[in-house]
């Protein structure tokens, strides 16, 4: 019998299997396809003081092992959020759950991650400072170590429950930005969100992506993932949520080796809805093939 509960900040997770922000919505619509309490948690939607319809269409590109997305953060806003859909949510998700918060200004983010923090479900905060698909917003407070430790300083402030910050590969050192943000007062770091891409169609020859470039993820992205969590874990003392590329139960194990305390999984669950459970049914045998009996003992087990 393996063990695969894991202890992230103030929550025990039964497993280390969370879905990024971004690929499970507020998790309905994956709710009606299989039991998601069976998730460690999962990261709700990046969620803005105001509700945004997101960026003009085309916002996806297909790639080789991967795609790129430029969403612009749709969402309900804030509001909309704590008054409809959280309460819907704990009918069919009775963990605590991770709420995404983004924003354009300090002030934005501390009253977003402010009213968030105040409800019942909401285990965790994650400070998205690394959306690459808006302007003056998002990654710009990620790619900017003073920016990095500001936002923060001022979340932590304002709330009481423990505070991650989602880091950009495109930052010229994330280890930096993860050290800004620990001095800051984050409780943990997530990483990595997307990294800027582009394609472009070789019959109109011009960009597919409407705003040009986007955030690229999926297999491809995993190998750089893993390495930018493995320096992290070599910089800070705060747990980290690794996140890349990640699609299946051996990619979570050796997530785990490099440092990360719990792992996220995101473009896996566009192109297979189902792809969460599978890693998470797949973890004993993987974990007793590679003769490991408790996942909390192999975190930084590669270092
Ligand atoms: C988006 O909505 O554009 C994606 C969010 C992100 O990359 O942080």
């Amino acid at each position: 019998m393996v063990d695969t509960s894991v202890r992230f900040s103030d929550l025990l997770l039964d497993n280390p299997v969370v879905p990024a922000s971004g690929t499970f919505g507020y998790g309905k619509e994956y709710a009606e396809l299989y039991d998601i309490n069976l998730l460690g948690s999962f990261s709700f939607k990046g969620t803005t003081l105001t509700p945004r319809f997101g960026n003009p269409t085309p916002r996806i590109a297909d790639c080789t092992s991967g795609m790129i997305n430029s969403v612009g953060l749709q969402n309900p806003g804030v509001e909309e959020v704590l008054h409809s859909v959280l309460p819907e949510m704990r009918g069919y998700f009775h963990k605590k759950v991770i709420a995404n918060v983004c924003g354009f200004s300090i002030e934005e983010y501390v009253e977003t991650a402010r009213r968030l923090s105040e409800d019942e479900s909401v285990g965790i905060l994650e400070i998205n400072i690394s959306c690459p698909n808006v302007q003056h917003g998002g990654m710009s407070f990620g790619t900017d170590e003073k920016m990095a430790y500001e936002v923060t300083r001022a979340v932590k402030r304002a709330v009481k429950k423990p505070v991650m910050m989602k880091l950009t590969p495109n930052a010229p050192d994330i280890c930096r930005i993860a050290k800004a943000c620990e001095d800051g007062g984050a409780d943990a770091v997530s990483l990595i969100n997307t990294l800027l891409g582009m394609r472009i169609d070789l019959k109109s020859k011009r960009p597919v992506i409407h705003n040009i470039k986007g955030g690229f993820s999926g297999p491809a992205v995993f190998p750089i993932a893993l390495r930018m969590v493995y320096d992290v874990y070599n910089t800070v003392r705060i747990p980290i949520m690794g996140m890349g590329g990640v699609s299946s139960a051996e990619d979570v194990i050796e997530m785990m080796l490099a440092g990360a305390t719990a792992v996220q999984v995101g473009t896996a669950n566009l192109k297979n809805p189902y792809a969460c459970k599978e890693i998470i049914e797949n973890l004993p045998k993987a974990m007793s093939f590679y003769g490991v009996d408790r996942l909390q003992n192999i975190i930084g087990e590669a270092h």
